[in-house]
């Protein structure tokens, strides 16, 4: 799928930005802080996904200014979407979510239309991070292959919420503490179907990132993922999700229960999740240098994006932040071989630091205005 039209105002130091994008590549140079980022993240929201900046909604508007739009066109192969995100600023703030001039009641619905992939200098943070960082990658990337997992997610964040808050009141005493296992079952549902879906997305990353892993390292350098449940062993993935699954989980929850109520916190279940990063058998994070951390992330992300364009007719949009220029030229090629069948939007402060076969459109940004050049 590509963007064929982008309309931006408003969104923090971004003006009156209208453009057509190249269906290829994209190049936005500019000095910092003059809104490269911006504009990557005015496009991505479009994508109901959460900011990659991991920045808050309230924050989009301008701080001088009342009233935020970010438009787009999209064509996929089956026809051309319009995504239109307004918000304005204020005790009132709203934001108003149009797909194809239907009204939207929140984003999710712009989950199943729009795909992208960001590539960001934080996503060293996957391997480098705690472990919720790992969880949300792989939540998040297989979130795009199947939007029930969304909502599997969605469920059981509500159920955890309500199962911690309970917990502090079993402990001051104005609860009964046997209707946590009502909570329990609950939790336990959704919690085999997300276990279930992490293991399968992890065991099809793995082998892709392996391979990948090999060649970005020139051939003698082994990356290797691993889930670690906290609730099940690898063998137990082998036989299929059903009662004997739910039962496991149900009774680990319950096994935590009393240190949970002392603690007010879930110490069992899908939050307690790993996901073993190594490279050549030791763990990434504790031992791996700066330049296969960096790799290492790199191919995670590139694996996402063929694991998606392999299920989809319409590849993901990649916004590459920062990225590019801070890899080698092997690097830059790999990366470039890899999304070659992608749109792409990227952000330079420097272009001459990309490979010379990275030609497409310059956008040059300064002060939150974009100037076009052929
Ligand atoms: N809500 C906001 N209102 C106005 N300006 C903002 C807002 N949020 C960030 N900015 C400005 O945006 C600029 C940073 O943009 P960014 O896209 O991160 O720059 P870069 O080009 O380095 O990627 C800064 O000048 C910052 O002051
Ligand atoms: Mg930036």
């Amino acid at each position: 799928m590509n963007i064929t039209y982008a309309e931006i105002d408003g969104f923090r130091n971004l003006k009156g930005i209208s453009f057509e994008p190249d269906p290829r590549y994209n190049i936005i140079v500019g000095p910092n802080a003059q809104g490269k980022t911006n504009l990557l993240e005015a496009m991505w929201i479009l994508s109901g996904c959460r900011s990659f900046r991991g920045s808050k909604e309230k924050d989009f508007v301008a701080l001088d200014g009342n009233r935020m739009y970010s438009r787009i066109r999209l064509r996929d192969s089956v026809r051309e979407h319009k995504i239109s995100y307004e918000m304005t600023k204020g005790s009132n703030a709203q934001k108003t979510v149009f797909l194809n001039g239907v009204k939207q009641k929140g984003t999710r619905a712009l989950f199943d239309v729009f795909k992208c992939i960001a590539f960001i200098p934080d996503d060293v943070d996957i391997i480098k991070g705690s472990p919720e960082k790992r969880r949300n990658f792989v939540d998040m990337a297989a979130s795009q292959l199947n939007p029930l997992f969304v909502v599997h997610i969605a469920k059981h964040n509500a159920i955890m919420n309500q199962r911690n808050a309970l917990l502090k009141e079993i402990m001051q005493g104005s609860a009964n503490g046997n209707i946590l296992e009502i909570w329990d079952r609950q939790a336990a549902h959704e919690g085999v179907l997300i276990s279930y879906m992490r293991s399968e997305y992890i065991t099809r990353i793995n082998e892709i990132c392996g391979r990948l892993y090999q060649t970005i390292s020139g051939g003698d350098e082994k990356l290797e993922l691993e889930y670690r449940s906290n609730v099940f062993r690898p063998e137990d993935f082998e036989k299929p999700c059903g009662e004997e699954a739910f039962e496991r989980y149900f009774r680990k929850l319950r096994e935590t229960a009393e240190y949970d109520i002392r603690t007010g916190s879930t110490h069992s279940g899908v939050n307690r999740d790993e996901i073993s990063i190594k490279i050549n058998g030791v763990s990434a994070r504790d031992f791996g240098s700066q330049g296969q951390v960096k790799s290492a992330a790199l191919v995670m992300k590139l694996a996402q994006a063929e694991i998606f364009t392999k299920r989809s007719k319409d590849p993901p949009v990649v916004f590459l932040d920062d990225v590019m220029g801070e890899l080698d030229e092997k690097r830059q090629k790999f990366v470039f071989d890899m999304i070659k069948s992608m749109q792409v939007f990227l952000t330079t402060p420097n272009e001459s630091a990309l490979l010379p076969e990275i030609k497409g459109k310059i956008l040059r940004i300064s002060g939150g205005s974009i100037t076009e050049e052929a």
